[in-house]
């Protein structure tokens, strides 16, 4: 049927949904990136952009130190709180006690992945849908396809009928072949007293607008097949039925239980008008006045796809169309692949979606004489000579945003919430919108490379489940299978051996252990980014933190992927959201130079090219995740140089900050970081803290001088502590689910915690201004020491080392290399003449500090080794240094002291011999490392001294 009474668009999408281009493509851009990221982090997106769908319960909310005052033996003296109930994402499927109410003879649950399909803009609305399906690769093609028409086209055009009419039917018998005609006009005749019995059976419709609209009655022919051998048949003198449609507009519902309700209210009526025999009382599910319809219209310049032009590629989807339409064969795998799109979205937002299925077959077998693809596809050119494909798909869309299963299970708040809570018309206007985005995916693909490539890639993740890979090492494995073309579980297997990754599973024949060692390193004691809901700046729009990595660095990683990009949603303080790039070769907006200085990019290359230039590791071929590693790196530089920004301009503020974070840790990593450094080769891995108590937003925000911050502060520190939390999260997230070994990502975490630390510690909170020795400049030498990062360094690669050599040894020997490199940085960096002369400077303005740093709140290692080991005073130092003509002869005229100084700190022997005694661990570079502690000297130029 045709649907000339489309409404354009609904009440919803003529408000503030409506977006300019540039405002659409910004809310897409906070998406960019959305499939590279972790589960969690993908979690805590959607909190931040949806904040009011995850209501708080700030009672409930509690900081794991406020696990009661501890006991004298340092335990917990009472049992810990629990942890905040929004632990768990609410995506997370139907609770048994609510399933066991739903159907009969329940057993438990089914539960399937729901994604999110991306990049969609319908009637000028962006717009995220949530799909819930098996199937690999039907959330990427979805989001690809909108991402050109939205990009080129514009987004899609979508429309659904005015009314949602759903018919109840009321089949009448026994009617003599020659009353049947008397029997249709009293039917009709009685048309308004028929509406009026109706609607009482269906007052909540009538109190919400609709109800009984129509009355229409039909003579349907009876047709039997032919009879089969031995049947007996009911031999009924009656050639037709007299079918009675109750037309019913069933506003946002299903309708179908109401129509069967006014069908079995209202049949009385109809058998005594008609005088027959009341037979079936029951709904349609042809639903021909509850159509929707999408389309879509894109320049085909724009089309151009793996090589073929665009041109070509238009006239190849047409051409494809048509087949459909002239082969059912190919006509329902065609339909098939719509109903892919179609159907996950039903499924994710509580649909009927036998009914949708139905309703979209049958429709197609009454409007032609075939079976049809449910789309069109054709080129038009416009009087200027453009052309364009133009792409149009149009179904019954019975569905529904009000009752049925939707109050049952939580979870429809939430996929429906996501989609900005739409009536049914909206919602249908989404789903026609992703099946024709899913048709259009499905097309370009076969008409060009065919979607095997695209599919396995995707289909490869099952290949791995199912050949036992250990979730962390899952994409991994995708990668190998892509690169070497083999889709195999041998292939996945021969991967995992060849990099040790399945030792567990070599060894014990099982992979129980390193999935219940995986599941027990407590993700869910993971929680959320969200919870102080009604708070003012929970309820600011997102804003987006970009960064993506220089040539110059790019090209130092071999493989996988060119170039790093990180895309990280967070939430300021304030309410104004804000942009911030950090990509090379582009000039540092204010803010990125307020937060990241004035050579932000340039600098943070520089500092990331240096460390990686000491790799620790010689694994080659490299394992894929060598990508993990880079970006875990370039992350804990990020907040290297965000957190000393903030120190060196708000000591006070940014202590505070971090320490507001501290608290929010387990007691037991805390106390293992602030008592130990965790530096001594002798101590053993931190018992640490829970994989999973992270640090959340909610937690840290109610601090009250957070607080008073996001009211009077400064943007710097508004944007600032926001995006600490944000770019810590992201490093912890992607630790947690990408990292195989629970001990190594409990190092990690624990390590990038320590940088943090170290950077507001830096000034010397060990050392008591009277403890002059050079075990206090020792202790305060590895506090300062620890920004500059190696252990952090040598801990990434090692995620790649075979799994059986990570072991507690290992990660110590690792720390042990990490801190003589730290130190060795830090001394080449303090002593480097610009540096020198700067602090010099610092000291003659500002003098010392009571902790022993400078005025300004920086420590110099080397003028720190004069104060505290050679006990010289200020004016000593500064008597030497006045008699500087320049930078140039700053060395000369501390040449003495400093080779004492080098002498001191070095630690090259100790590290040879570290290295010497550790044959075991094959995998480490020693000839490398050896050598490494002069590569900082010539960095800094003091290889003079
Ligand atoms: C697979 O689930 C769907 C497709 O077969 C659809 C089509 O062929 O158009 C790819």
């Amino acid at each position: 049927m045709a649907v000339e009474n489309l409404s354009s668009c609904n009440g919803n999408e003529q408000q503030d949904g409506k977006l300019a281009v540039s405002q659409r493509e910004s809310f897409h851009s906070i998406w960019s990136g959305f499939y590279k990221k972790a589960l969690k982090e993908r979690q805590n997106q959607l909190r931040l952009v949806y904040t009011h769908l995850f209501p708080s319960q700030p009672s409930q909310l509690v900081s794991p130190l406020s696990a009661g005052p501890r006991s004298p033996n340092g335990g917990p003296a009472e049992p810990p709180s629990p942890e905040p109930i929004d632990d768990a994402f609410p995506l997370n499927g139907l609770d048994e006690q609510i399933a066991d109410n739903m159907v009969e003879n329940c057993v438990g649950t089914l539960g399937l992945p729901v994604g999110i399909g991306l990049n969609f803009t319908i009637n000028s609305i962006p717009t995220v849908v949530p799909m819930c399906i098996e199937e690999p690769s039907v959330v990427a093609a979805a989001s690809g396809a909108a991402k050109t028409i939205s990009t080129f086209g514009g987004g899609f055009t979508a429309t659904t009928t005015d009314k949602n009419i759903i018919y109840a039917q009321i089949q009448v018998m026994d009617i003599e072949d020659d009353r049947i005609a008397i029997a249709l006009e009293q039917v009709k005749a009685r048309r308004d007293e028929i509406i009026s019995l109706g609607n009482q059976f269906c007052q909540n419709m009538v109190g919400r607008g609709g109800g009984v609209m129509d009355v229409t009655v039909r003579q349907v022919i009876r047709r039997s097949d032919t009879k089969r051998p031995k049947e007996v048949r009911l031999e009924r003198s009656y050639g037709s039925w007299i079918v009675v449609h109750l037309h019913i507009d069933v506003c946002d519902a299903m309708g179908a239980n109401c129509a069967s309700a006014v069908a079995e209210g209202t049949a009385p009526l109809i058998a005594s008008l008609t005088g027959g025999r009341i037979g079936l009382r029951i709904v349609s599910n042809l639903s021909v006045e509850r159509m929707a319809k999408a389309s879509f219209r894109v320049p085909i310049d724009k089309l151009g796809y793996k090589g073929i032009s665009g041109q070509d590629l238009a006239f190849r989807v047409v051409e494809a169309n048509e087949w459909a339409r002239s082969d059912p064969y190919r006509a329902t795998t065609h339909n098939k692949g719509i109903m892919n799109g179609i159907d996950a979205v039903a499924l994710a937002t509580g649909q009927d979606w036998r009914a949708i299925e139905a309703a979209g077959h049958a429709w197609n077998g009454v409007r032609a004489d075939n079976y049809r693809p449910f789309t069109d596809y054709w080129v038009e050119e416009e009087d200027d000579g453009r052309r364009y494909l133009r792409g149009e798909l149009e179904l019954p869309m019975p569905v529904a945003t009000k009752g049925g299963v939707l109050k049952t299970n939580p979870v429809y708040s939430y996929t429906l919430g996501l989609l900005n809570k739409p009536d049914s018309k909206s919602l249908a206007k989404v789903m026609v919108a992703v099946g024709l985005a899913q048709n259009f995916a499905a097309l370009r693909a076969l008409c060009t490379e065919g979607i095997q490539r695209g599919h396995m890639s995707l289909h490869a993740r099952n290949i791995a489940i199912a050949a036992g890979a250990p979730p962390h090492a899952i994409a991994e494995c995708v990668t190998f299978m892509v690169e070497t073309g083999r889709f195999t579980r041998s292939a996945v297997k021969e991967y995992l051996t060849a990099h040790e990754v399945h030792h567990k599973i070599r060894l014990n024949g099982s992979f129980e252990d390193i999935h219940s060692a995986c599941s027990s390193s407590d993700l869910n004691g993971m929680t959320n980014g969200h919870a102080n809901g009604n708070s003012q700046e929970d309820e600011a729009p997102p804003s987006l933190f970009y960064f993506e990595e220089s040539d110059l660095t790019a090209s130092r990683t071999a493989g996988v992927e060119d170039r790093v990009t990180l895309n990280v949603a967070f939430q300021t303080l304030g309410a104004k959201p804000v942009h911030i790039e950090l990509v090379p070769n582009v000039p540092p907006t204010k803010v990125v130079r307020q937060l990241f200085g004035e050579k932000s990019h340039a600098w943070l290359s520089e500092l990331y090219g240096l460390l990686e230039s000491l790799k620790l590791i010689t694994i080659k071929p490299e394992r894929a995740n060598v990508i993990l590693a880079k970006k875990l790196k370039l992350l804990s530089v990020l907040l290297n140089i965000l957190i000393r920004r903030l120190v060196t301009a708000h000591p006070l503020e940014t202590a505070r900050f971090i320490k507001r974070i501290s608290s929010t840790r387990s007691a037991s990593s805390e106390s293992d970081l602030n008592g130990s450094n965790g530096d001594s080769p002798t101590t053993e891995t931190p018992p640490s803290h829970k994989l999973g108590s992270g640090i959340f937003r909610h937690r840290v925000i109610l601090d009250v001088d957070l607080k008073h911050i996001s009211s009077t502060g400064t943007d710097h520190l508004r944007i600032g502590f926001p995006l600490i939390l944000a770019i810590w999260q992201v490093f912890e997230f992607r630790v947690q689910q990408w990292v195989g070994e629970p001990l190594l990502a409990r190092a990690l975490i624990d390590e990038q915690w320590r940088v943090v630390l170290a950077l507001v510690d830096a000034p010397l909170r060990h050392i008591a201004p009277t403890a002059s020795s050079p075990e206090s400049f020792k202790a305060v030498m590895t506090t300062h020491a620890k920004r500059f990062q190696s252990t952090i360094f040598a801990l990434c690669d090692a995620i790649s080392f075979p799994e059986a050599i990570v072991t507690s040894s290992l990660v110590r020997v690792l720390r042990c290399i990490g801190k003589r490199l730290e130190c060795e940085h830090a001394v080449a960096h303090d002593l480097s003449s610009s540096r020198l002369l700067r602090d010099l400077k610092d000291m003659t303005e500002k003098g010392w500090s009571d902790d022993g740093g400078l005025g300004s709140g920086v420590v110099n290692s080397f003028l720190l080794w004069l104060k505290i080991v050679k006990g010289w005073n200020e004016d000593m130092v500064r008597e030497k240094a006045f008699r500087a003509a320049g930078g140039a002869h700053v060395h000369q005229l501390f040449r003495e002291e400093m080779a004492a100084f080098l002498g001191d700190v070095s630690r090259k022997q100790d590290l040879v011999e570290l290295l010497d005694s550790v044959d075991e661990w094959h995998v480490l570079d020693r000839s490398r490392l050896k050598d490494a502690m002069m590569l900082f000297r010539i960095h800094y130029q003091i290889d003079v001294i």
